[in-house]
């Protein structure tokens, strides 16, 4: 008997009863009553870390989790898990989400608690928690860290990471000198909390919520403003009521809630780590994401949130719009409105209970969309048999149909040697290719997807290239840029034997990703350079390189996605979307 409360999942001496005896006694030396141990204890999953800016506020958020638990008669228990910065983690923060998916998964399966509030913030943060939680199978609620502040630079508002990004582009085409662009650097982040543009957090922020699995409203309140603590509160609240109903992850995250997500992923422009990492949530519960459904819905979802990159506006002013609950408004008739939230209550009845709709400049009507169609864009062809994505909202409107001749660079290392060579051979209508830096080829599968513009070609102004890579781009980046080529180079996939020269077309009108090389020639490469997978000798880096599973397949490790009860399948049929 799985027991609930301190109760749970006892150490094994092989005597339950003195186990709880034992348990008991421990945490009464940390000076709990009796009467205390007999409530539904809350699990809190701390995350805050020096390395991690992003949960800066996390202090603060637990406190006020912890009011809410206690204020619907709970046992608050906060512990640690791994926490991963974004800029701190070596070769990138994607080669450790699984980690921190298993070690979520484990402390919340191990440790004894009737329903978990975790709290992340920055990319990889969101993703590994729902995949944990949505493993371990225990009532879970996610709350965010919430965006930072917008900063000012002689008078220009600026937040990261566009604006990084495109200060970064005018300081290598000698725009801004050495002083000045150390002046951007310190205004570019003006407090605690995780990138303030539609990047990968606010793009996990705003998924999870339309997911169901966050509390409505709390995708958007900046880090350091009282919305944010209610949030948490609220949270906390919500928590005990799902402990009490023993409402498991698997009863909120399903196939509707996945769709209302993936619409949500293509209305807001979102990043298109949100795919990746969408499909890994889905995979721990048997749900598969395929690329073809995501681009169907692409085509009759517009973006209607306008903010950077895609559009003008950072997270403060969304919420100042009234946040997620008014683009699920304009949603509406493209969501699933029975999906159940953390609540208690449907999509449907959140959305009504926030209320009528007022004006505001942030999210757009369906009717007057910024871009017609989802942000992002499903490709494929000889290039890409598994397909690759593009962020069409984000492109040259120019370069979306393009062929030009590849300019290959076959990792990282040769294209830091190369890229601002005054001798390289690189034209404007170039295409840059660059290899090796997928799932097992970064490894990890690093954000360096948004090659930069050749030196040469940014001092003339040169401010898009096409650029095609098996690598992941920063959701706060901005180009015509190709992601996620699938099979990776580093497993032989056909992006390994492109060579500079070759043709290469682009039709984003009709999905298609060519190498213009005849099939023969392309099959004579393959046998003259056969690839073999990479391997370790020992450590994360073995299981990882042993385990991790393409783009398509969310990048988990294969032997975490959820093992399929073949008899009930039958029974209740494929859960696909
Ligand atoms: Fe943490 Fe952007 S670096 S959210």
């Amino acid at each position: 008997m799985a027991g609930q409360g301190f109760a749970k999942g006892l150490a094994n001496y092989g005597d339950a009863e003195f186990s709880l005896f034992l348990r008991k006694a421990f945490v009464k030396g940390a000076g709990y009553s009796s009467a205390a141990l007999e409530r539904p204890v809350i699990g809190i999953v701390e995350t805050g870390s020096a390395y991690n800016p992003c949960h800066g506020n996390m202090p603060q958020l637990v406190e006020a989790v912890k009011r809410g638990v206690f204020m619907a008669g709970g046992l608050p228990m906060p512990f640690p898990t791994i926490s991963i910065g974004e800029s701190f983690a070596n070769p990138t923060s994607m080669y450790l989400r699984n980690l921190m998916a298993m070690d979520t998964e484990e402390m919340i399966r191990a440790q004894p608690m009737d329903a978990v509030v975790l709290i992340g913030g920055c990319d990889k943060t969101v993703p590994a928690q729902v995949m944990g939680a949505a493993s371990a199978g225990v009532p879970a609620i996610q709350l965010v860290t919430g965006p930072m502040l917008t900063g000012s630079h002689h008078g220009e508002r600026v937040g990261a990471c566009t604006d990084c990004r495109r200060y970064w582009g005018r300081y290598r085409a000698a725009e801004i000198d050495g002083p000045g662009i150390d002046a951007v650097n310190d205004r570019l982040v003006a407090s605690v909390g995780s990138c303030g543009v539609m990047g990968t957090a606010s793009t996990m922020a705003c998924v999870v919520e339309a997911l169901g699995l966050a509390v409505p409203g709390s995708a958007t309140p900046p880090a350091v403003t009282a919305d944010r603590l209610r949030a948490a509160e609220l949270s906390g609240l919500c928590a005990v009521g799902l402990a009490r109903e023993r409402v498991t992850p698997d009863r909120i995250l399903t196939p509707d809630a996945f769709r209302n997500a993936l619409r949500v992923l293509l209305a807001i422009g979102g990043s298109t780590n949100g795919i990746v990492h969408l499909t890994a949530m889905a995979g721990r519960l048997g749900i598969p994401i395929d690329l073809a459904t995501l681009d169907r819905m692409g085509r009759e979802t517009p973006v209607l949130v306008d903010l950077k990159p895609s559009g003008q506006h950072y997270m403060e002013d969304f919420h100042r719009a009234g946040g997620l609950p008014t683009l699920l408004r304009e949603l509406k008739p493209l969501l699933h409105l029975d999906a159940l939230t953390v609540t208690g209550r449907t999509l449907g009845e959140e959305i009504e209970r926030a209320g009528p709709a007022f004006p505001q400049t942030v999210v757009r009507p369906f009717a007057e969309p910024l871009y017609p169609q989802g942000g992002i864009a499903v490709l494929s062809g000889n290039l890409a048999p598994g397909g690759a994505i593009i962020k069409q909202s984000a492109a040259s409107p120019a370069l979306m149909e393009h062929e030009g001749r590849a300019v290959v660079f076959d990792g990282l290392e040769d294209l830091a040697a190369r890229i601002d060579a005054d001798d390289l051979d690189v034209a404007a209508d170039d295409v840059l290719v660059l290899q090796n830096i997928g799932p097992t080829g970064g490894p990890g599968m690093p954000e360096a997807g948004y090659i930069p513009i050749p030196k040469q070609l940014a001092r003339a102004g040169v401010k898009d290239m096409v650029r095609i890579s098996d690598g992941r781009m920063s959701g706060t980046a901005a180009g015509t840029i190709v992601l996620h080529v699938t099979p990776e180079a580093a497993i032989g996939g056909p992006l390994a034997h492109v060579r500079t020269g070759d043709r290469i077309r682009l039709s984003v009108a009709a999905r298609r990703l060519e190498l213009l090389v005849p099939e023969a020639d392309l099959a004579a490469r393959v046998a003259q350079a056969p690839r073999t997978r990479p391997r370790a000798a020992r450590g994360y880096a073995k299981l990882f390189l042993e385990s991790v599973t393409q783009a398509d397949q969310g990048v988990d490790f294969d032997f975490l996605r959820h093992v399929r009860d073949e008899a009930a399948d039958a029974q209740d049929g494929e859960a696909a979307l």
